[in-house]
């Protein structure tokens, strides 16, 4: 059944697991989550982007959770907007169906400008008042997500800061976390702690100094029932970007967030991992790989399946790691 993401998170964090949101854009990605989820017995959130509704547009975005969730009725199922650029794109997300949505007012509504502190308030309520009204829940962010070691947001055309950031501005603090959450009541809260959106968050294998663990930990502390939301989690795992170069890809050294410091953040209230990257990165690997090795092969069903199938395995293994497996 369909489920708002509190009750999904209040769950994990009763037990002390964290969830995995996915991105989804199409069909061969929601069928790999969905099941992933099934032969693991883990709840899921499904979340679509800006860029996701532009390029399935919603009704198809729509029409396909509803086929997963006919599917497998015994799974819950949160349907999250991801980043939310204004309260107008996420009263139009309630109206759709979603059940959660992102109201991302650590950027103005350009999603390139740093907002201040009282804009993110504003908007951030206003969302809260009129989701809360329908039981769908709320995210909201505070601080800006980019790389400790340049200073940079990440992704050229995503959702992101331009120009160079401040270290104060890449990394939550916990007093205004505690205050911001008092202020806006949101059910969960996306925190920067140095990770970045796409492929290329770290030019080494992240230690404490730029990938910041501990600033989740004095987060949780302060607002120990407030849902912690760790964007730009994809681990780039280095299997798949030699599969991508093997197979004729140009992707430059970079490391991703380490599943290990992922389960160390669920330790200390982080419930909600955002994964889009991996995903992308393993299904257009295995794609690349099919069209090498099998030259004589033009039936797009062929590369679709195994694109679903590479990114079926991230999803396990995340279910896995993360614990979430089991708890459906
Ligand atoms: O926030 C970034 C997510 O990876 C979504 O990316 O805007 O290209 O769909 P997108
Ligand atoms: P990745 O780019 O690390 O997969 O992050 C996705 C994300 O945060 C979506 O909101
Ligand atoms: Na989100
Ligand atoms: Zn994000």
């Amino acid at each position: 059944p369909m489920i708002a993401l509190r009750q999904l998170l209040d769950h994990a964090a009763e037990h002390g697991y964290g969830v995995p949101a996915f991105n989804i854009n199409n069909m061969e990605q929601i069928q790999a989550i969905m099941a992933a989820a099934h032969a693991t017995d883990s709840p899921v959130i499904l979340q679509a982007s800006a860029g996701a509704r532009g390029y399935a547009g919603e009704a198809y975005l729509r029409k396909m959770v509803e086929a997963a969730a006919e599917q497998h009725p015994h799974l819950p199922i949160c349907l999250h907007q991801d980043h939310g650029a204004s309260p107008a794109v996420c009263q139009q997300s309630i109206r759709s169906g979603f059940t959660s949505v992102m109201m991302d007012g650590s950027l103005r509504d350009d999603m390139k400008t740093p907002a201040s502190y009282a804009y993110n308030v504003e908007v951030t309520q206003k969302v809260v008042e009129m989701a809360h009204a329908v039981g769908v829940s709320v995210e909201g962010e505070l601080g800006c997500l980019g790389s400790l070691e340049t200073g940079q947001a990440g992704e050229e055309d995503g959702v992101g800061a331009e120009g160079t950031l401040a270290h104060d501005q890449l990394l939550t603090d916990p007093a205004e976390a505690a205050d911001f959450v008092a202020a806006t009541g949101v059910d969960a809260l996306a925190v920067a702690i140095g990770t970045s959106h796409g492929a290329y968050k770290f030019t080494r294998p992240p230690t404490g100094d730029i990938l910041a663990i501990d600033r989740i930990r004095a987060i949780h502390q302060r607002i120990p029932d407030t849902h912690l939301v760790m964007h730009g989690a994809s681990s780039v795992p280095q299997e798949w970007l030699a599969i991508f170069r093997e197979y004729g890809g140009d992707i430059g050294e970079t490391y991703g967030v380490p599943v290990e410091a992922i389960v160390e953040g669920i330790k200390s209230g982080v419930r909600k991992i955002n994964i889009d990257t991996d995903l992308r990165l393993a299904m257009s690997s295995a794609i690349r790989r099919l069209a090498v090795e099998n030259t004589r092969e033009f039936d797009p069903r062929k590369f679709f399946k195994a694109a679903r199938d590479a990114a079926r395995q991230i999803c396990e293994s995340r279910f896995e790691a993360f614990g979430t497996a089991g708890h459906a």
